[in-house]
């Protein structure tokens, strides 16, 4: 061992994985018939039996590490209801189901509501707009929200009344990152450690933002422009593992130095929506 590797290993954290409970929409009737984010393209050709192979992968990748998954049932018709993510944000027993900016999605609110009710959490609603979990990040006791593209500032004052917990407003700047998972994730919620580790792109939000995110979470991971743009960001962490997009290598070695363990995963028939691992994927928070 050097003296650097010693160094390495006393200064860098144990990780340490919290079993998490996932729900999840098969992607039987994804499409890419509109284009409401600068990735989505409807004259280039999707896959849906790639994608739904991609998608079982990413699923698989989750119970072979012990985590639950839930499945609800996809509805004919709307392609979206894939990015599960977008669905609500279930945190202290409390549920908010989304209102969806575009038209073209707004019939997934029934259905993840539907859900939510079946599934024993109450479904309260925002009268402004809200994508779920896509612009509305838990980290430790706070919630993380993004605005500017879809999630409307005014539902963040909602959001907070619903589930009792202070809500930090971070102004998202670039068509491209439109929602705060594509540009911002949890690490380490701080449950185990008291610590919340974030890592994020800085050019996707506004400079206020940045002040923020660089006041409250000062040892943050600033992530690359290349892994940016592969949607590296949207990821999903346990507290140790984080499934990330299998392109962002820059960002996967910047997550082994910090401690994780980064598994990567191939949905490239999903980013065609604009969307990846995190948006796949929501999280029940207990
Ligand atoms: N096509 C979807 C949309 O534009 C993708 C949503 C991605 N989800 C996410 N959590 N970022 O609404």
């Amino acid at each position: 061992m050097t003296v650097s590797d010693l160094t390495a290993a006393v200064t860098t954290p144990v990780r340490r994985a919290r079993t998490r409970h996932f729900v999840m929409t098969a992607p039987h009737h994804f499409a890419v018939e509109y284009a409401i984010n600068p990735w989505m393209d409807p004259s280039v050709p999707v896959d849906v039996n790639h994608a739904l192979r991609q998608w079982e992968a990413l699923r698989d990748t989750y119970t072979q590490l012990g985590h639950t998954v839930e499945a609800v049932d996809p509805v004919a018709g709307l392609p979206d209801m894939v990015y599960a993510a977008n669905g609500g944000l279930i945190v202290n027993d409390r549920a908010v189901v989304a209102n969806f900016t575009f038209a073209q999605r707004a019939a997934e609110a029934d259905a993840y509501a539907a859900w939510m009710a079946a599934a024993g959490h109450r479904p309260e609603r925002t009268h402004h707009h809200n994508e779920g979990q896509g612009d509305l990040l838990v980290a430790g006791s706070t919630v993380l929200a993004g605005y500017g593209f879809r999630t409307d500032r005014r539902a963040h004052d909602e959001v907070a009344a619903i589930t009792g917990l202070p809500v930090i407003s971070l102004e998202l700047i670039d068509p491209r990152f439109y929602h705060l998972d594509t540009a911002l994730t949890v690490l380490s919620d701080g449950a185990e450690d008291g610590e919340v580790t974030l890592a994020y792109y800085p050019p996707a939000f506004s400079e206020t933002a940045l002040t923020q995110l660089r006041a409250l979470f000062p040892t943050a991971i600033e992530v690359a422009t290349a892994d940016a743009f592969v949607l590296g960001l949207n990821a999903v962490s346990d507290g140790r593992h984080v499934i990330l997009p299998v392109n962002a290598t820059g960002f996967a070695e910047q997550l082994r130095e910090a401690g994780f363990e980064p598994i990567g995963v191939d949905l490239s028939e999903l980013l065609k929506g604009g969307g990846s691992i995190k948006c796949c994927t929501l999280e029940v928070h207990p």
